[in-house]
């Protein structure tokens, strides 16, 4: 059943499948009207019709490659409209593969995808969600991989690109949170850890085709990711990690930030300057 509450109009990228899919759901049952953003528009149709039939929402499809320059314009374009109150950056590909090896055009395509999009979109949608002073949201889909990327790697795959997409997501979003504090509009950044979806299916190159399943390696259900942010959301949250029981390490991070701010100034550190003068001294 829809909700009665006014209806007001979310865009979520990567809305095909995972997590994305996900946030349409749960919006949806929430009384939003949507535009599902992806590449492939068998699925967008699909999820369209289940969400308009079971929760009665405005849904539109709007099928881009976010890679590409003309479809990210026609999103950008969407996202400036005056009924968009939300938007979900949540599209990703993980590009995963040795530095030293992979294809360099499919890391070009990672950090538009993961990158140039998410930014170019929240840059069109701003301004509007600001000036209209109603109360908009932003939130931007990043990754553990984001603070956890250079850990011993274990079993995981090669990842600089994708974990370096992952920190800029979230030191965007975190410092942007910062510029908007007096503005009606809260931005967030979330960070699932694995999260069962398909997105260990592929590297993003294309879309996963056939019918819709979840990769082996298990992790979080996708509903539970959307329900910490949107209840993170209400509550102002700006970095959102749904897996962390215990926040104190959100507060030891904030904590350790500004001590490096704090202790960093304009005088070299001793350390540097005692191995700068023995670099000097005659061998
Ligand atoms: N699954 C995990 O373990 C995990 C963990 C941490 C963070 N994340 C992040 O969560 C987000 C969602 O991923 P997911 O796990 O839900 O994976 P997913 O099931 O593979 O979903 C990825 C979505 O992004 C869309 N997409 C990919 N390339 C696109 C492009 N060029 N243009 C437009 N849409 C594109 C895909 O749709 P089409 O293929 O139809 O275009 C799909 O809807 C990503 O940002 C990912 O980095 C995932």
């Amino acid at each position: 059943m829809a909700s009665d509450k006014p209806a007001r109009r979310a865009v979520v990228t990567g809305a095909s499948s995972g997590i994305g899919a996900e946030y349409a759901a749960a919006l949806a049952r929430r009384g939003w009207d949507l535009v599902l953003v992806a590449r492939r528009a068998d699925r967008l149709d699909a999820l369209a019709g289940r969400l308009r039939e079971g929760c009665g929402a405005g849904v539109e499809p709007l099928v881009a490659d976010l890679a590409r320059s003309p479809d990210l314009a026609r999103g950008a374009e969407r996202v400036t409209a005056d009924d968009v109150a939300l938007l979900v950056n949540n599209a990703g590909i993980n590009g995963y593969g040795p530095f030293t090896e992979v294809d360099q055009a499919l890391l070009a395509k990672v950090l538009d995808v993961n990158v140039v999009a998410p930014t170019a979109l929240t840059r069109a949608a701003l301004p509007g969600m600001v000036a209209r002073g109603r109360g908009a949201a932003v939130v931007n889909v990043a990754s553990l991989l984001a603070f956890a990327g250079s850990l011993p790697p274990g079993p995981l795959p090669h990842r600089a690109v994708y974990g370096g997409t992952k920190g800029y997501m979230v030191t965007f979003t975190r410092t942007l949170a910062a510029e908007l504090a007096d503005s009606p509009v809260r931005v967030q950044v979330v960070c699932p850890g694995l999260t069962a979806t398909e997105f260990h299916l592929g590297t993003g190159e294309a879309p996963v085709g056939g019918e819709a399943r979840v990769h082996e390696d298990g992790g979080m259900p996708p509903a539970d990711v959307v329900a910490a942010s949107l209840a993170g959301l209400e509550t102002g949250e700006v970095l959102c990690v749904p897996g962390l029981s215990d926040p104190g390490p959100l507060t030891g991070l904030a904590e350790a930030e500004l001590a490096l701010r704090n202790g960093s100034g304009a005088v070299l550190a001793d350390r540097y300057r005692a191995a700068d003068a023995r670099a000097g001294e005659p061998q």
